[in-house]
């Protein structure tokens, strides 16, 4: 009885507190009130594209999770669906965690993490909920307990299955600890997942962390892209490396290498951090049925999670994003929709700018996607200030000299500035600066160079009608720009 309460309390409670679509994003998806965090279940199910997320509908702030829900068919309209999991069995009263989701013999599959608790602390183990893309029924107990692991492991840190099939059978990839007390990312499969006497058998460790990036691996995914074998993890407790690549706190990277397949070990030959803006966190992938691998992610971080006062909800997903491999580089860009709803606004050519900040008519707005390419020859610093008005704003800067990309929120109006200036080295310019923005009311997200590097900041305490956009240089740049409104 427990468990229709909860969730049915949950339901109730998003459909009584339903925020107006005027105080979302224009195109990214949010929770209808409250809290969320991580993706979850990125994937398609009967021609939609499903997300789910980790949420906590009675506030703004991390509680007992939930799996909020949405669909889209265009990665740009989000439909609300009811709440699908609630924190309601024993194994999972601590929260229902991170994980993924699959169409399995034309059902909705949810493979999730159940936390419960145990004497003082709490263990972490792998539960199943099915359903028909609307209403969920949990197994009655977790198909995945943590004793299941391999030799040295954590009870507690046992989490976040991301799936995929391979030749008929349903795999499923988690964050571990072993031993030595870093993450290690376990492979299990399932041939037949619903049949109640199944049992998940242990493949491989998939890949281990020797200390040198973070320690517990979250979040993880596997995909092959054109090739090449990527592995995504969100480690926790990153220290800055000595080439600035990765951040101090939760970051995330993507793994680069080859795998022949289960029960052959992954020979790992690259790594690259995936975002380098403030907020971005614990991103999941899908491929569309037209075969593009896109991306979304919690565009936040533990790092620095502030809600406004009297927010009804707070965080917030990347736009989905396609990857792709330019030169060898690991790139993102925009859905394509986007740029099928581009309607031009205006466009200027080589606009000279030097010390003075320039601001240009018809070049504002929160809600926007814009392309500049600046030539730098002559520059040794090129930036723009965005979300300009009543004091605040925030600022992408390009150090030609120094080769490097900051994002510096520290005069957005949080009050923790010291956390809100991130540089990370700068992807290869050369003459020609690219640079694509795009502004949806509270956040902002660049992409350079193609999407060689993408860069991703929430803009929560600047008003909605700082609108202004002006551009500054050392030196003398020369810029071209292209404005769009955007038609949703
Ligand atoms: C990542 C994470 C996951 C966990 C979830 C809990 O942000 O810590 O590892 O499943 O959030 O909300």
């Amino acid at each position: 009885m427990q468990q229709a309460n909860t969730l049915c309390r949950a339901r109730q409670y998003e459909s009584d507190h339903r925020t107006p679509l005027e105080q979302r994003p224009a195109f990214h998806a949010v929770p209808p009130v409250g809290w969320c965090n991580d993706p979850n279940g990125w994937s398609c199910y009967e021609g939609q594209y499903h997300l789910f997320y980790q949420y906590h509908p009675y506030s703004n702030c991390w509680g007992p999770m939930h799996w909020g829900h949405t669909e889209t068919t265009d990665f740009l309209h989000w439909n609300d669906l009811p709440c699908a999991l609630a924190p309601d069995s024993p194994f999972d009263e601590k929260g229902c965690f991170s994980g993924g989701a699959v169409e399995w013999q034309g059902k909705q599959l949810l493979l999730y993490t159940g936390v419960m608790p145990e004497n003082d602390g709490e263990i972490q183990q792998q539960c199943m909920a099915v359903g028909d893309g609307r209403d969920y029924t949990k197994a009655c107990a977790p198909v995945l307990p943590c004793e299941q692991q391999p030799e040295g492991y954590s009870r507690r840190d046992f989490r976040d299955p991301f799936l995929f099939t391979r030749d008929g059978i349903l795999y499923m990839l988690l964050g571990g600890r072993g031993k030595n007390g870093h993450g290690r990312l376990l492979l299990y499969r399932n041939a037949a997942p619903l049949d109640p006497n199944s049992r998940w058998e242990f493949v491989q460790i998939l890949a281990e962390n020797d200390g040198s990036l973070g320690s517990m691996w979250e979040c993880p995914n596997l995909f092959e892209l054109e090739g090449r074998t990527v592995v995504i993890i969100s480690p926790q407790f990153v220290r800055q490396t000595a080439d600035n690549r990765y951040h101090c706190g939760n970051d995330t990277a993507a793994l680069i290498g080859s795998w022949e397949g289960p029960g052959t070990p992954f020979v790992q030959q690259a790594d690259t951090p995936l975002d380098s803006g403030l907020d971005f966190y614990a991103p999941q992938t899908l491929e569309t049925p037209d075969g593009r691998r896109v991306l979304i992610g919690w565009m936040q971080n533990w790092d620095h999670c502030y809600p406004p006062e009297h927010a009804c909800w707070y965080g917030q997903m990347t736009l989905p994003r396609e990857l792709f491999w330019q030169d060898g580089a690991l790139c993102q860009r925009p859905v394509r929709e986007l740029d099928a709803a581009r309607r031009l606004r205006t466009a200027f050519r080589g606009v000279e700018i030097q010390e003075q900040p320039v601001r240009l008519s018809g070049v504002h707005g929160r809600v926007l996607d814009c392309e500049l390419e600046v030539n730098v020859t002559e520059a040794r610093r090129f930036g723009l200030r965005f979300a300009c008005g009543a004091g605040r704003w925030a600022e992408l800067r390009v150090d030609l000299e120094e080769g490097l990309l900051r994002i510096d929120r520290r005069h957005g109006g949080g009050f923790r500035d010291a956390l809100e200036l991130r540089e990370t080295p700068l992807t290869a310019v050369g003459d020609t600066l690219k640079l694509r923005m795009v502004l949806d009311r509270y956040s902002a997200e660049f992409f350079l160079q193609d999407g060689r590097q993408a860069a991703s900041l929430t803009l929560y305490d600047i008003p909605a009608d700082a609108d202004g956009i002006e551009f500054f240089a050392s030196g003398k740049a020369r810029m071209d720009l292209q404005l769009y409104d955007l038609a949703l």
